[in-house]
């Protein structure tokens, strides 16, 4: 099934499309800026987002909500890691942690996927780590220079490449079991396997 990737993040977006070559799959993209509410619960903005763009695109649409949660600061930014960004940045969060040891965090996705054949689906990756008590590396977006994967060799995202972030984060995570399933649905016979 043909399906229209969602999104204004170009970091993300290279996340996807390196994963996505890999599989073949038959996707485009839109620079939507998809209207997302304030919840506690990423899922639940992933449904809103995904039956908003498609309301609109009337398209099978992949959107995907994300965020960093650190455990000393009960889960904050979490949801609102986007705002937190754009205000304090990186340079406020680390002011935040000044001081605190505890310093592990998650960071966590949610692909949401709507199309009239499937009805809502969501696909759910998390990542564990730390953040690191400065800022490293220039690759990747957001809050990557700060965050060391505890399945990492101690570098932070903005270390790594995009094919090595994507092997163990939350995104890639997300997207592997968002391809897993429609691979399979593929397999099946129409609706699912043609060009509607
Ligand atoms: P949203 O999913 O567009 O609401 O944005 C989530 C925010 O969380 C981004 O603006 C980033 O600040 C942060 N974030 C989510 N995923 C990542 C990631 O993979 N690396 C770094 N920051 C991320």
């Amino acid at each position: 099934m043909r399906f229209t990737v969602v999104t204004t993040n170009k970091g993300k977006l290279e996340e996807f499309e390196q994963i996505f070559k890999q599989y073949n799959l038959r996707y485009r993209v839109e620079l939507l800026k998809t209207k997302e509410i304030q919840s506690s619960d990423l899922r639940e903005i992933a449904k809103e987002s995904v039956l908003y763009a498609y309301n609109i695109l009337r398209e099978p649409v992949l959107v995907e909500d994300a965020g960093l949660f650190i455990d000393s600061l009960n889960g904050f930014p979490g949801p609102y890691s986007s705002y937190v960004y754009k205000t304090i940045g990186v340079g406020g969060l680390l002011k935040l942690m000044n001081n605190i040891e505890e310093r592990s965090a998650s960071f966590k996705s949610v692909i949401g996927f709507y199309s009239p054949y499937t009805g809502i689906k969501f696909f759910a990756g998390e990542v564990r780590g730390s953040i690191s008590y400065e800022s490293r590396g220039v690759s990747g977006f957001g809050f990557d220079p700060i965050f060391i994967p505890d399945e990492g060799d101690g570098r932070t995202f903005a270390e790594m490449e995009v094919h090595e972030k994507n092997k163990i984060s939350h995104r890639g995570r997300s997207s592997k079991k968002f391809i897993e399933w429609i691979t399979s649905l593929e397999a099946l016979p129409t609706p699912y396997g043609d060009d509607r």
